[in-house]
């Protein structure tokens, strides 16, 4: 497998195969990766000439010290998963000092209110970093297609607009949530649970589900009152928002619009390991 830690042997590699009608996927990640992650790569290995993955803990984006610190770092077993994926797809691991040149500071960015709803009100300065990055490592690779989870339907609807902004030709593909078997929506951050906070984090997708159904008959205060009395009684998780929005716009629907698309939100804390999750609605 062809691994770069730097960016300018990249882009030399990638100029020196790319031809005018051959496709480059991308998978941006920051390791640790899961089934979800390979979900993403066999996609864009399938869609398109040249599959790149970077692997990058990106420190802009991480607005809690000790969650940048504790975050898996992977490298060799995350080698290894890929080159059983597939040997051909090429990896990009650089360093801060490659990403920032010495500055490893966030560019300021206008995503039209996006960014401050739900993970923007709960982590300032994320969305950031966030498009920063991508930014970044848009301008390296110069993808013709790149893959994000659904998981992250926040990041998703940012970096679309981030690239609709900076008038980037890259599609922007979001790809359906990997859940493990007692349907935990798949993350890095699930590394770090124990094996009973891993069971009992089941609970998370079982509060989504049965949003889903209430969604239905009840109304939106109705339901978030349930989200936080289920909650409320359990010991290990605190819920640390729950909201139903406008997949659009991101902002919370207190009245519900037969026109528009609506999904659930949830980020809760256990054991200060942050878990977020999603359903769509309708
Ligand atoms: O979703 C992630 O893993 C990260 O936010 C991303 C997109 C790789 C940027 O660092």
């Amino acid at each position: 497998m062809h691994i770069f830690y730097g960016k300018a042997s990249l882009m030399d590699y990638l100029k020196s195969i790319k031809t005018i009608h051959s496709s480059i996927g991308f998978v941006p990640t920051m390791g640790a990766l899961h089934q979800g992650h390979l979900a993403l790569m066999q996609k864009s290995l399938l869609e398109n000439d040249t599959t790149v993955v970077s692997i990058f803990v990106n420190p802009t984006q991480f607005n809690n010290p000790e969650d940048l610190a504790k975050y898996p770092r992977t490298l060799d077993e995350d080698v290894k998963k890929l080159t059983n994926l597939n040997p051909e797809i090429i990896l990009y691991a650089p360093s801060v000092e490659d990403i920032y040149d010495g500055k490893p500071v966030s560019e300021p960015f206008d995503f039209d209110g996006l960014e401050n709803q739900m993970e923007g009100k709960f982590r300032p300065g994320h969305f950031n970093g966030v498009g920063t990055i991508v930014k970044r490592l848009f301008e390296i690779v110069d993808p013709t297609n790149a893959y994000f989870g659904e998981k992250d339907f926040q990041q998703l609807q940012i970096v679309k607009k981030m690239v609709a902004k900076n008038h980037l030709k890259v599609n922007v593909i979001g790809c359906p949530i990997y859940r493990e078997a007692n349907d935990l929506a798949m993350s890095s951050r699930n590394e770090r649970l124990s094996g009973m906070e891993r069971d009992e984090a089941a609970i998370i997708y079982k509060v989504l589900s049965t949003v889903k159904e209430q969604f239905v008959t009840k109304s939106t205060t109705e339901i978030s009152e349930w989200v936080q009395k289920s909650f409320d009684n359990n010991p290990h998780f605190t819920l640390e928002y729950f909201t139903i929005a406008d997949e659009a716009t991101l902002i919370s629907c207190t009245r519900k619009n037969k026109n528009k698309k609506y999904r659930a939100f949830i980020a809760v804390l256990v054991n200060n390991i942050r878990l977020i999750d999603t359903i769509s609605l309708n």
